[in-house]
């Protein structure tokens, strides 16, 4: 029998290769002949069963999900983005690369999915089991999070040097990823020329945010997109629900306004515009035309949606006037009611010995009742009331005053970890009274209101 000759082995391979001739006392040639006919042998293969999905109505229920995760920091995230994906009804298949490993173990991956973890391209008992090329054709999706800038790179050049590089190559399914690196690596040159080859090779790509690094004193855009936007990224790739809101057109404000005082100080408040944003995505997802108006947050723009970024609340009004006439609005923005009278063109400076200037306040045009008493007024007008006491009566009165068919109320108060926070628990206040739901993550809650939203369009257009 003619010899084999190894070569173009990474060293890591050879030597896992090394050791397994070792344990089955082989050299390392027989025992590369001898994987070679046990996988040349036809195999007696099932069909690889996927995990049982998580409960849940929402879109993801019952879809399959092939979840790389690739070596980085954010890799802690996936743990958390796997619980996500289940609780909404999908499954999720890990694959985790060698560098993966080095930040989570594929135990802890495999309990929260629910299933087995594949890591080794060349494993007897995983080709055996399912083989790389039904691992990357039998999801609904390919979810890469977080996704290095090496693997995008690999991507790229269409490399299938380990288990997750091949199954990406060798897949027909639709893929996403979601970035993660250090900031001065996402503005380098080369990464850059990568995503856009990935993106034009039809990959789809979620975040990533500004903010903190895990590396001290880094800053930037680069911090891998939050779990739950991952997930609204997946279901909006994946959401095959009908789309009662085809043909409609809805305006969305969201996040915080910045009220300047002069050049470097600002009035704003806690939002993070998690609500709006995914109100914004659920809304697309029901087939409606959506633009966003946001103020300055630090998540990501939502998927399927036209984002219009502002910084003051009259900035914002500008920009929904511009976008009148609409079908629906939902107005979740958390505008500052009051800004600094006469901003200052130069930064105010402290006078030694004298009293601190006083600040005085303007009031802000309030965008909700605007639209709410527009003359080609949308169709349905939905508000927000951000209260910490007398939650419905507070509510009501708004419902009146600003001219909204429902407005969506929530309690604020700090113990409540509603604002900034990943959950909500809302009543729906309108003429015919006053509906509770459960608490939620702020996602379900979108899901929720968008099917609201939906139904009493329609009822309004019957
Ligand atoms: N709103 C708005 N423009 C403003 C203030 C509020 O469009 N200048 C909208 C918010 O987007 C939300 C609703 O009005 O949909 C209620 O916001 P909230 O801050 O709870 O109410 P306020 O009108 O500010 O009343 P108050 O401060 O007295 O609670």
């Amino acid at each position: 029998m003619a010899s084999i000759t190894i070569r173009n082995l990474d060293d890591a391979t050879k030597q896992s290769l090394r050791e397994r001739a070792a344990r089955n006392g082989r050299s390392m040639e027989e025992e590369v002949r001898h994987l070679l006919r046990e996988t040349s042998a036809p195999a007696a293969v099932d069909e690889p069963t996927w995990p049982e999905p998580g409960g849940g109505d929402a879109a993801l229920a019952g879809k399959q999900i092939l979840l790389i995760i690739t070596g980085g920091i954010a890799a802690y995230k996936s743990l958390d983005l796997i619980r996500r994906l289940r609780e909404r009804g999908a499954s999720v298949r890990p694959v985790m690369t060698r560098g993966a490993m080095e930040f989570i173990t594929p135990l802890a991956a495999g309990a929260l999915a629910a299933d087995r973890v594949f890591t080794d391209l060349f494993s007897r008992e995983d080709e055996q089991d399912v083989g790389h090329i039904r691992l990357a054709r039998g999801a609904d999706l390919v979810l890469v999070a977080p996704a290095t800038a090496d693997f995008i790179a690999k991507m790229a050049q269409g490399h299938a040097d380990d288990l997750a590089s091949t199954i990406v190559l060798a897949s027909d399914r639709p893929i996403l990823i979601a970035p993660a690196m250090n900031p001065v690596m996402w503005n380098a040159p080369a990464l850059q020329r990568n995503l856009r080859q990935v993106r034009e090779d039809d990959v789809q790509v979620v975040g990533p945010m500004r903010g903190e690094m895990a590396e001290s004193g880094e800053a930037g855009l680069g911090r891998m997109a939050e779990p739950l936007d991952i997930v609204a990224a997946a279901t909006h790739m994946l959401d095959d629900r009908p789309r009662p809101l085809t043909g409609k057109t809805a305006i969305v404000t969201s996040g915080p306004t910045h009220e300047p005082i002069d050049p470097v100080r600002y009035i704003a408040n806690r939002s993070s515009g998690k609500q709006g944003h995914a109100i914004a995505a659920e809304l697309a997802a029901l087939g409606a035309s959506v633009t966003l108006v946001s103020g300055p947050v630090t998540i990501p723009d939502p998927h399927g949606v036209s984002t219009v970024r502002v910084e003051s609340a009259r900035e914002m009004l500008d920009a929904v006037e511009q976008l009148l006439p609409a079908d629906i609005a939902v107005m979740v923005a958390a505008v500052a009611d009051w800004r600094a009278a006469g901003e200052s063109g130069e930064k105010i400076k402290k006078k030694p010995g004298k009293a601190p200037p006083p600040l005085k306040l303007a009031e802000n045009p309030d965008i909700l009742k605007t639209v709410g008493h527009y003359g080609k007024r949308p169709s349905l007008v939905v508000g927000f009331a951000a209260e910490t006491q007398n939650l419905i009566d507070n509510a009501r009165a708004k419902l009146e005053r600003k001219g909204a068919d429902f407005i969506v109320a929530n309690d604020v108060s700090p113990e409540t970890g509603v604002m900034g926070g990943d959950r909500n628990r809302v009543r729906i206040v309108s003429a015919k009274g006053v509906e509770e739901w459960p608490e939620m993550d702020k996602q379900s809650v979108a899901a929720r209101l968008a099917q609201e939203i939906a139904a009493r369009f329609q009822t309004a257009m019957a």
